[in-house]
């Protein structure tokens, strides 16, 4: 048996040096801290940068993540494909001049609190899939949805999304994405510039395109982005009044 007071105060001190802990863990340990606390830590870093001088990523890629005709858009791709990515540019394996010092500025904590927020904010979405309208004389949407099967080239919408709004977590969106950046980055994978990514996929897609492919197809998703409303507000994290 022991004192009610002698317990309560045990108590208390385990409850603080837990709570210390805690802090420390969810410091150092990604996986420690909550989801919902993860995101609001992430939301800070979106709009405010860090301490360690890790600018704002809206001041380039959106308020919302959105993105425009220079940045691309983050909002609503995968947790894996933007960990990955920014995990690629901190280790310089994707190079990207601005990117990669940014990346290298944000610990592995930080890096997977801001992909948490951009992953959970709305993927674009378009007011017609595109698979309906497409006929051969039109070569970025009929690549876009049927593929070329004469050089067994699939149709981007097939890992893509029909309405290229990406799928799953490792699928990007590229509807959103500006012409030139996704010109850019077919151009990567055919010279071994950007990390090939998962088994291959993509640098083998891009072997099979020609340049006025690349162009054709890349304005196809860029036009879609016309047709896509601007996020809508989202939950209490995102719903904050912002300064
Ligand atoms: C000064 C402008 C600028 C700022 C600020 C900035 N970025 Fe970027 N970001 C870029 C550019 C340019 C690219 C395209 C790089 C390339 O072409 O490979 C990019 C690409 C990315 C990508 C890859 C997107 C994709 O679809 O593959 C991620 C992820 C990313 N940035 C995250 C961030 C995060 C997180 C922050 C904030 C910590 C941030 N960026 C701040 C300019 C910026
Ligand atoms: C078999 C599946 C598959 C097909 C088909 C495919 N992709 Fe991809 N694509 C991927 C994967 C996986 C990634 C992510 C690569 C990474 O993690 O680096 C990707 C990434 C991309 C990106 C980078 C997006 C960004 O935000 O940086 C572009 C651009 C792209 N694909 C364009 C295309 C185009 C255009 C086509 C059709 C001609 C196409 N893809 C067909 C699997 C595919």
């Amino acid at each position: 048996m022991y004192a009610p007071d002698g317990g309560r105060s045990r108590f208390a001190l385990r409850g603080s040096l837990s709570f210390v802990v805690g802090m420390w863990v969810s410091l150092a340990a990604p996986s420690a801290l909550a989801q919902p606390d993860r995101i609001a830590q992430g939301e800070k870093i979106a709009t405010g940068g860090t301490t360690q001088g890790a600018p704002a990523c809206a001041g380039c890629h959106g308020a919302k993540g959105e993105g425009n005709a220079d940045f691309p858009r983050l909002a609503g791709a995968g947790q894996a494909y933007l960990q990955a990515q920014l995990d690629a540019f901190a280790s310089g394996a994707r190079k990207n001049s601005i990117m990669q010092q940014f990346a290298q500025k944000l610990t592995p904590d930080e890096r997977a609190a801001v992909v948490a927020y951009y992953s959970q904010l709305p993927a674009p979405g378009t007011a017609k899939p595109a698979a309906q309208v497409a006929t051969p004389a039109e070569l970025g949407a009929w690549l876009a949805t049927r593929g070329r099967w004469t050089d067994q080239l699939p149709a981007c919408a097939q890992c893509h999304g029909a309405d290229g709004g990406g799928v799953g977590s490792q699928f990007p969106p590229l509807a959103g994405l500006s012409s030139n950046y996704i010109q850019e980055q077919l151009k990567a994978w055919k010279t071994d510039f950007r990390p090939p990514g998962p088994l291959g996929l993509m640098p083998a897609v891009a072997a099979k395109l020609s340049d006025a492919d690349a162009a054709a197809v890349a304005q196809y998703y860029a036009a879609l982005l016309t047709a896509i409303p601007a996020p809508a507000p989202q939950g209490a994290v995102n719903a904050a009044p912002k300064k």
